[in-house]
């Protein structure tokens, strides 16, 4: 019954996840999409997924900040986390 009900949970956390990505928000999929798309293909980014730890992500991404990106602290930090822990090719960045 806890596995089932976890697995439920588990589910609509992918679910909402999964909507949140699509409409532009929380999980840093959507903000990578609206932020890092307006001077660059999203091709740059992906060849990093996978190669990127957390640390070089925030590097990277300060840099691209300095460039003059209008973005928060915690945009900043939603997209690096993302970065970080996307897999090679995922979607809906490097779909
Ligand atoms: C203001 C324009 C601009 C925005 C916005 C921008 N970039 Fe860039 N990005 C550049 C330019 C110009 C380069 C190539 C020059 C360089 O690498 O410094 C680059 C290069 C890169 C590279 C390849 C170089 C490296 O160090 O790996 C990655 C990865 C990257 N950008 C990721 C991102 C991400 C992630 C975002 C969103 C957080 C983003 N960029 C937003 C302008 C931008």
């Amino acid at each position: 019954m806890k596995t089932a009900l976890s697995l439920v949970v588990a589910a609509l956390f992918t679910i909402s996840g999964f909507g949140l990505s699509v409409s532009g928000a929380a999980d840093g999929s959507g903000l990578v999409l609206a932020k890092c798309g307006s001077c660059h293909s999203m091709k740059r980014i992906c060849r990093g997924l996978g190669k990127k730890d957390l640390a070089a992500w925030e590097k990277t991404n300060r840099r691209m900040a300095e460039m003059g990106m209008t973005i928060t602290a915690d945009e900043l930090d939603a997209i690096s986390n993302y970065l970080a822990n996307a897999k090679p090719g995922a979607g809906p960045v490097c779909e």
